[in-house]
């Protein structure tokens, strides 16, 4: 699968081994950002370059890195056509692209291991959302409120 990966300097120090681990399954990941750790650097930054990558199809999914999940999954969501979202389990990060077709993952580097994170990484990009009939009505409904509302 193609995925964006992005980080601040919250999430930066975790980034390295999610890509090795991605790139280790056959993955094809275009890493955003940051390159190194850089204390002043700001979050939406690397979500817009994320989230960017996946509107355009250059990526079918993203992975956002800060402190706690939140910053960066905040920014994310206001971009069109990005389902963004904070999981640290491996259960909502599976169920979140099965049923709510999430396409960004936000992990925050502060609450999360890296061991749990790459579990929670592999159950992400290893799910589909499954196209069931009550999921794709209520995906539908969300994407109206955003035609409406965005
Ligand atoms: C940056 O210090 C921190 O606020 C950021 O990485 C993130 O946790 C925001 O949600």
């Amino acid at each position: 699968m193609k995925l964006a990966i992005g980080a601040d300097h919250g999430g930066v120090n975790l980034k390295g081994g999610i890509i090795e681990l991605l790139k280790s399954k056959g993955h094809e990941v275009t890493d955003f950002g940051a390159c190194r750790l850089e204390p002043e650097d700001d979050y939406p930054d690397f979500a817009a370059r994320v989230a960017g990558a996946v509107r355009s199809g250059q990526a079918e999914r993203g992975i956002l890195i800060c402190g706690s999940g939140v910053g960066a999954s905040v920014a994310a969501n206001k971009f069109k056509g990005i389902r963004a979202a904070v999981c640290h389990d491996c259960f909502s990060a599976h169920q979140g692209v099965e049923d709510d077709d999430m396409n960004v993952i936000c992990l925050g580097a502060r609450i999360i291991g890296e061991e749990a994170a790459r579990e929670v990484v592999e159950r992400f990009v290893g799910a589909r959302f499954s196209g069931a009939p009550r999921h794709l009505r209520r995906l539908n409904k969300v994407r109206e409120m955003e035609k409406e509302f965005g």
